[in-house]
């Protein structure tokens, strides 16, 4: 069974490795290293350890890492404030926005406050252009997460049948671009698509990001195929699940990645990578 498994902690491990490697060799070359700056608003408990996670990851790999968490009651106002000082700030090549935030803060006029250039989450529209014309530049981390599991774990896309279950724009939207610009055949189905199971049944790749637990079944899923494991729920007992029932779909699959510890890690180096990169061209452009 373990040779179906993509194990996207040990592929984080190694990306993060050698993403610290290149921050040593970096900093020598410029005198300083990237920067990422996380802001949180409120204390969603999730929105907590997601933080915390990228924090400490950014700082293993050797990053400049400030997090600034504020109470539920700052202002619209005072948020576009800080993303505005560090725009202008040369020590953070990153400022990422931790969502959803509190109801009285407009998250769309968050988004486009940001520098693109600086918009290492991927989510401004400038950098939604870039993808959806075939240029990416930065992407959103979880389907560039995904994109690298599969470079990794050598699956195959030129011409194959992959479809995509739920059509958010962290990762449903963006990762049928991003499987498109490998040539992939492309179906990006939702809660409201017809008969979904025989839809699923089609795909060579079935990557599942609807947001609910143990929703894919083994009747989703053909022989052979390579299954990506978006979800991240909880249980009755509290234990995190994900969108796939993993028990039985590991017969069927060719290739599976598990939850937790498939695309979570992933999404954190990506995250990491596009700060890095976002750096590399603040020294040349
Ligand atoms: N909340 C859940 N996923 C994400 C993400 O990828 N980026 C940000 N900023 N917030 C999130």
């Amino acid at each position: 069974m373990s040779g179906k498994l993509i194990d996207g902690r040990a592929l984080a491990q190694k990306k993060q490795a050698e993403l610290a490697d290149k921050v040593v060799q970096f900093k020598s070359e410029h005198g300083f290293v990237p920067g990422l700056v996380v802001i949180l608003v409120g204390d969603d408990p999730a929105s907590q350890v997601y933080v915390r996670n990228k924090e400490r990851a950014a700082l293993a790999a050797g990053f400049r890492s400030e997090t600034l968490r504020l109470s539920d009651a700052t202002s619209e106002e005072e948020l576009l404030e800080l993303i505005a000082k560090y725009n202008q700030d040369p020590a953070y090549h990153g400022i990422l926005v931790q969502l959803p935030l509190p109801h009285h803060i407009n998250d769309k006029r968050v988004i486009l406050a940001i520098d693109p250039h600086k918009d290492v989450d991927g989510f401004h529209p400038m950098n939604t252009g870039h993808l959806w014309s075939g240029r990416p530049l930065m992407v959103p981390c979880t389907p560039a997460g995904i994109m690298e599991m599969l470079r990794e774990y050598e699956v195959d896309l030129e011409g194959k049948t992959a479809v995509i279950v739920g059509r958010s724009n962290i990762v449903g939207k963006p990762m049928a671009q991003l499987l498109l610009g490998k040539n992939a055949t492309v179906t990006l189905t939702h809660s409201r698509t017809r008969h979904l199971a025989a839809v699923c049944k089609q795909a060579d790749i079935l990557i599942v990001a609807i947001g609910q637990g143990h929703f894919v079944t083994k009747d989703f899923v053909k022989e052979g195929a390579v299954v990506i494991d978006v979800g991240m729920n909880r249980d009755d007992d509290g234990k995190l699940i994900g969108d796939v029932k993993f028990d039985e779909v590991v017969e069927l699959a060719s290739l599976i990645t598990p939850v937790p510890g498939g695309v979570g890690p992933m999404t954190i180096t990506m995250l990491l990578e596009q700060t890095y990169q976002a750096a590399l061209r603040s020294v040349t452009l």
